[in-house]
Parts: C-alpha cells; structure tokens; sequence
C-alpha cells in the first residue's frame, strides 16, 4: 500500500551542498514529497527525537552533530515507503553502503551520515508529527 516514510538530510548534508543531489536521487526513485523545509534541531529536540538511543556511548555526538547546523526535514511517500528509503540511503555506516546508495555517494562517516530514514511505519508517524503539523503535510 502506499505509506509514508520521514528523512532528514543532515548537517553534514547541507553543510556539503548535496541537497540538490540528494532530492533527485529521492525524485528519482519515485518518492513523492508531501512536507519539506530546512530547519534546525535544538538540543532538547534532538535529545527527545533520538531518545532511543540515549543510552549509547554516541548519544553526545549525535546530538552535537545533529543541532550543529540546518538540516532539510521531509515526509515522502510512496508504495512500501519505509523500506525501499532505507535502501535507496544504504547502510548506516557508508564504509558498508551497497554501491549508488546515497550514503555510498555522499556521506563521510557512520556519525555523519548525510541523511536519516525512519526505520518502521510506527516511526515514520512519530517522526514526522515531530516536524510537522497536519497543514504542513500535502
Ligand atoms: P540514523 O540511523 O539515522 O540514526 C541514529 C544515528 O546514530 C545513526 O544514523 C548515526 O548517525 C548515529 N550512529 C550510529 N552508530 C554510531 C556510531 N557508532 N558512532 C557515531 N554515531 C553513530
């Protein structure tokens, strides 16, 4: 069914200048773009956006890394939206990322990871009632 999924381009992804890039490679493979705008996380949004993870030994980083700079918040939809986003960014670390990812081609490290995709329908709700409100979303 058609579904929805949320990404980010990430600080490090602006800062590069791949937002052009990066949302051909999404156009391309056939995700419609239903919300979108640049903005910046504070450190308390990203400490509640990345709570899971609040017990890692990269929490601080991440929430460092994440609020250094904006980043490009975005709901996409297509059929199996979850999914399929998650391979077209690759593996986390971009060292592991299949070949035409769009980590393989444009992220530095496992931490700056140029771009987040939501990893379950559950989430991608959540994550993308975190950005935007219901008149953001098209
Ligand atoms: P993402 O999967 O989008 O969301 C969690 C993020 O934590 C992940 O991307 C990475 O950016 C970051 N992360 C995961 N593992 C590590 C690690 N070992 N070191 C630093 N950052 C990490």
């Amino acid at each position: 069914a058609t579904n929805r999924t949320f990404t980010m381009i990430k600080p490090d992804g602006v800062e590069n200048g791949h937002i052009g890039a990066i949302l051909e490679k999404i156009n391309a493979a056939g995700f419609r773009i239903v919300a979108m705008k640049l903005t910046q996380m504070t450190k308390r949004d990203a400490e509640s956006f990345y709570g899971v993870h609040s017990e890692r030994p990269f929490f601080g980083e991440l929430v460092e890394f994440m609020t250094r700079g904006a980043i490009v918040a975005a709901v996409l939809e297509k059929d199996n939206a979850v999914e399929d986003f998650r391979a077209l960014i690759g593996a986390t670390n971009p060292a592991e990322a299949a070949e035409g990812t769009i980590r393989k081609l444009y992220a530095t490290s496992i931490g700056e990871n140029a771009v987040h995709g939501s990893d379950s329908d559950e989430n991608a709700a959540i994550e993308a009632a975190f950005h935007f409100s219901g008149r953001e979303l098209f």
